[in-house]
Order: C-alpha cells, then sequence, then structure tokens
C-alpha cells in the first residue's frame, strides 16, 4: 500500500432537489485494495461511484483519482483519466447493435490511434476475451448471450484499456448463485493479474465476502460502517446485523 489513496473522497454532497442522497460523504481506496460498499436499494451507490467519476457532478466535496482532483480537471484529461477508470455499469451498457469485438474495440477507438489500433486491436480484444473465458463470442451479438455471458463481456470491455482502479456497480445483481459466484471468481482473477485497485458496489454478500479486503455501508447518505466483512458479520449493531440476516 501506498500512502497516498488512488481513490478519495472528502465531505462529498449530492441532492437532488430535496433528496439528499449523500451528505459529507468520506472514503478512500488504497493501491491494490478492493473495497466494497453496501447499501440499500436507492441509497446511493450508484450515485457515489458515478459522482466519483464524474459523469454526475457532486454538489460539493472533494474528489481525487490517481492524485487529480477530478472536478478541476478539462475535459481531455479527465478522458485521459477515464482510460485508466474501469467503470463495470449496473446494466451492462453493451451496445445491442454491435457484435462482442466491436463493443470491445470501442474503447480503444476512444483512446488509442489508428496505428495503435491495426497493431494491437485484434490481440487486445482477444486477450480480454480470454480473460473471461468467452474468445468463442466473439462473433455473437449481445442478444444472443445468457446474462452471465453479458457481465462477463462487459467485464473484458472494462478490462481491455488496463485500467489500474475498476468500479464494479452490481456485478452480481440478476445472475443466479452460481453464475454470481463465477463472476466473483473472475473479479478476484482480474484483481490478482492486473493488480488493480477496486470498488465493489453490491448487496450480494457472497460477492462482498470473496472479493473484499475491506466494506464501507452506505446508510443515509454517510459512511456508516468500515471495517473487515467478518469483523461486520459478527456486529451486534442492529442496522448492520440487518445485512447479514
Ligand atoms: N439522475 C438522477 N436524477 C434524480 N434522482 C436521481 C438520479 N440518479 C439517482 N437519483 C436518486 O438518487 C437516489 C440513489 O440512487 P442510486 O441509483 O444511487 O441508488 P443505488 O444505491 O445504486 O440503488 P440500487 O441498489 O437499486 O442500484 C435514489 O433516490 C434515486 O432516485
Ligand atoms: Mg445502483
Amino acid at each position: 500500500m501506498t500512502a497516498s489513496p488512488v481513490v478519495e473522497v472528502k465531505n462529498l454532497n449530492k441532492s437532488f432537489g430535496e433528496n439528499h442522497v449523500l451528505r459529507n460523504f468520506s472514503m478512500a481506496v488504497h493501491e491494490g485494495e478492493t473495497l466494497a460498499i453496501l447499501g440499500k436499494s436507492g441509497s446511493g451507490k450508484s450515485v457515489l461511484i458515478k459522482c466519483i467519476i464524474n459523469l454526475i457532478p457532486a454538489d460539493d466535496g472533494l474528489i481525487t483519482l490517481l492524485d487529480n482532483n477530478v472536478e478541476e480537471m478539462n475535459q481531455d484529461n479527465l478522458n485521459e483519466l477515464r482510460a485508466k477508470v474501469g467503470f463495470l455499469f449496473q446494466s451492462n451498457a453493451l451496445y445491442d447493435s454491435m457484435t462482442v469485438r466491436e463493443n470491445l474495440e470501442f474503447p480503444l477507438r476512444r483512446h488509442w490511434n489508428k496505428e495503435q489500433r491495426e497493431r494491437g486491436a485484434e490481440k487486445a480484444v482477444l486477450e480480454a476475451l480470454n480473460d473471461v473465458g468467452l474468445a468463442h463470442t466473439i462473433d455473437m451479438m449481445p442478444a444472443e448471450l445468457s446474462g452471465g455471458m453479458r457481465k462477463r463481456v462487459a467485464l473484458a470491455r472494462t478490462l481491455i484499456l488496463r485500467p489500474s482502479i475498476i468500479l464494479y456497480d452490481e456485478p452480481t445483481t440478476g445472475l443466479d448463485p452460481v453464475t454470481s459466484r463465477e463472476i466473483s471468481n473472475l473479479i478476484i482473477k482480474v484483481q490478482q493479474k492486473y493488480n488493480a485497485s477496486s470498488i465493489i458496489i453490491s448487496h450480494d454478500m457472497n460477492c462482498i465476502h470473496m472479493t473484499s479486503n475491506r466494506v464501507l455501508m452506505l446508510i443515509d447518505g454517510r459512511c456508516y460502517a468500515n471495517d473487515s466483512y467478518m469483523n461486520l458479520r459478527n456486529s451486534q449493531d442492529q442496522k448492520i446485523k440487518e445485512f447479514f440476516d
């Protein structure tokens, strides 16, 4: 671990009208760490993760990503930073009209020049698909894949630029327990192979237990608890216990 966190959020506030979603929320992720964020549906987990990469602007507070103050960055610098920060969307966000290959090439078109793509795109697409065990789907359309396979393709697309930070929004939601475990194992494999630092938003306790070093609980817009999975599981606090029942 390094002294300075790779992701740091300080006193973040975010409201939509009267709906105060995040209230003076603070957190940090250190290099190589996998932090899970646990919270009920609607508690603001997706809003938080989107504020972190400035997909939605925070009302106030400080967000630092790899030593950059996110809100002070211009569009070019932000785009450059986004190549280092992979985001696995809750909805996968695959393009339905594109093949798996084209979906994976999409971030390369944004971040690599023509010469880099001609030299390395094919290899990069295949390696990312191999990482998730889906090289054989390269010419298929997303609609031809199962839910678990679509999640894995979305993960491959997140990995293709070799991000040093990966943000996972509900990576196992909507999947059966066996497929959820497969995705959790893939997340562990990816962390080990690329030594990425990660934030995993989830209410799948198995996924959180398997993948994370530390768990943060988001309740009423604030960081309610910040501890290891085991310590939280043994907690006598009623609000914490609810998540484990
Ligand atoms: N663009 C938006 N405009 C207005 N309100 C929003 C917007 N995005 C989110 N919200 C509100 O912010 C709150 C938190 O939403 P968020 O999507 O972060 O929840 P979540 O914790 O990710 O829930 P889930 O577990 O169901 O995915 C909700 O009340 C939601 O209605
Ligand atoms: Mg969400």
